[in-house]
């Protein structure tokens, strides 16, 4: 499924280094379903060419306001109003200060200033240029305005510095672009999420675990952001990236055991939704050896097991009423083999919660497909299959509704 189908984007570039990063940040944003249409300054020009852009967009790029080839000669009003957005990446300290003040010298800050559609900027500068009043004041201003501003970031810098101004990378700029145009129906709300599997300790080297993959919480987490909630991400063994990491709304606590992550869980109940997507060790090792346990001939070690703590459960004694309404709102998940119905709703009386998702299928473990029974008092409801994200998405509608 592509994210940005349809979508049309007036992708600017400005002089600074970062440009060379841009070619893929095209790449992505068309692979995602975009039309791009490209606009350099003349600057922008030093660092990457225009038939590279071309090449890439299949549009021809434009590069100055004095260009014959639209009809009317008015490529300021013509590229702005068939854009859904404006996005500039990388965008200088100088012209973030031309937009902030509204300056119009060039076909691209012209057409900033004509438009009647989103801007999105993502700066990228030497850290004493971003950290120069002058360009905290323009970053100031045009949040005022109501420009999206897509970092920067800190980190080693191309003129040898370590420090904040860096561009972010693009698909970090993609992820957040796609973002922007999704449905932001969680804006001040909290979403607490469990994730992966849990990994129970049998000796220092090894261990029970099992094959969840952490994509369907991550999915979640994803989509939560994407529909403008603060999210805590409580995330067992696995080693997928954190979802837009760079806007600063999600906190992510990584953890190995099933105790851990219900310590880590139940630290952080004050929220409006949990999502239990975590696949939680049913029991742990009662007394994991402090050495490697050593082969001893033909026989086996004895185990003795331990019931885990249900994390879900004891979120939901925590629960309170809130205008009304269950507040956190629980959303449990069943992985089951045989009778998913039956043992989902067997398992949203036992925890008493007021939702529970099925996942459908068995091949639904590492996969980026799922196919999701939604369950709660007004009955059940199918999402057909698709990529985990695109089902996040649904859920999060769904969850949205309820709260
Ligand atoms: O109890 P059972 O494993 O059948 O239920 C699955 C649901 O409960 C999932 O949402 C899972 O994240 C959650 N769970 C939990 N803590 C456990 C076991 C399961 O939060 N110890």
């Amino acid at each position: 499924m592509q994210s940005l189908l349809n979508k049309k984007i007036v992708l600017g570039i400005s002089g600074g280094i970062a440009a060379y990063k841009t070619p893929e940040l095209a790449r992505l944003l068309i692979q995602e379903g975009a039309s791009v249409q490209v606009v350099m300054t003349e600057a922008a020009q030093q660092f990457v060419t225009s038939v590279t852009m071309q090449a890439l967009t299949g549009n021809p790029v434009f590069t100055s306001q004095w260009d014959n080839s639209i009809s009317n000669n008015m490529a300021h009003i013509e590229l702005s109003r068939s854009a859904d957005i404006i996005l500039i990446a990388p965008t200088s300290a100088d012209l973030m200060a031309k937009l902030s003040l509204g300056l119009a010298d060039d076909l691209l800050s012209t057409l900033c200033l004509a438009r009647d559609c989103p801007l999105l900027i993502a700066p990228a500068m030497n850290k004493q240029m971003w950290e120069h009043a002058a360009t905290q004041r323009s970053a100031d201003r045009l949040h005022h305005d109501g420009v999206t501003l897509l970092g920067p970031a800190s980190g080693f810098q191309a003129c040898g510095e370590v420090g904040m101004g860096r561009m972010l990378e693009p698909a970090e700029i993609s992820e957040q672009v796609i973002a922007f145009f999704q449905k932001k129906s969680l804006v001040g709300k909290k979403v607490l999420i469990t994730a992966g599997p849990t990994f129970e300790a049998i000796d220092p080297v090894r261990g029970i675990t099992n094959h969840s993959s952490g994509k369907m919480g991550f999915a979640i987490a994803r989509a939560a952001l994407e529909a403008g909630a603060q999210v805590r991400l409580i995330a067992g063994p696995c080693d997928l990236p954190t979802p837009l990491e760079a806007t600063g709304k999600i906190i992510r606590t990584n953890v190995v055991s099933a105790k851990e992550m219900h310590a880590a869980t139940l630290a952080a109940t004050n929220c409006d939704v949990f999502f239990a997507v975590a696949a939680v060790a049913d029991w742990g090792i009662a007394k994991p050896a402090k050495e490697k346990i050593k082969r001893q001939g033909d026989g086996s070690p004895n185990m003795e097991f331990v019931a885990n703590p249900d994390i879900l459960l004891d979120v939901a004694k925590t629960v309170k009423t809130k205008n009304g309404k269950p507040s956190p709102y629980c959303v449990g998940f069943a992985a089951e083999s045989t009778n998913l119905e039956t043992h989902a709703d067997e398992k949203l009386k036992r925890k008493g919660i007021p939702m529970i998702v099925g996942n459908i299928g068995p091949d639904t473990f590492g996969s980026d497909f799922n196919q999701l029974l939604v369950m709660d008092a007004s009955g059940s409801k199918k999402i057909a299959k698709a990529e985990k994200l695109h089902l996040a998405r649904q859920l999060i509608q769904l969850v949205a509704k309820k709260i």
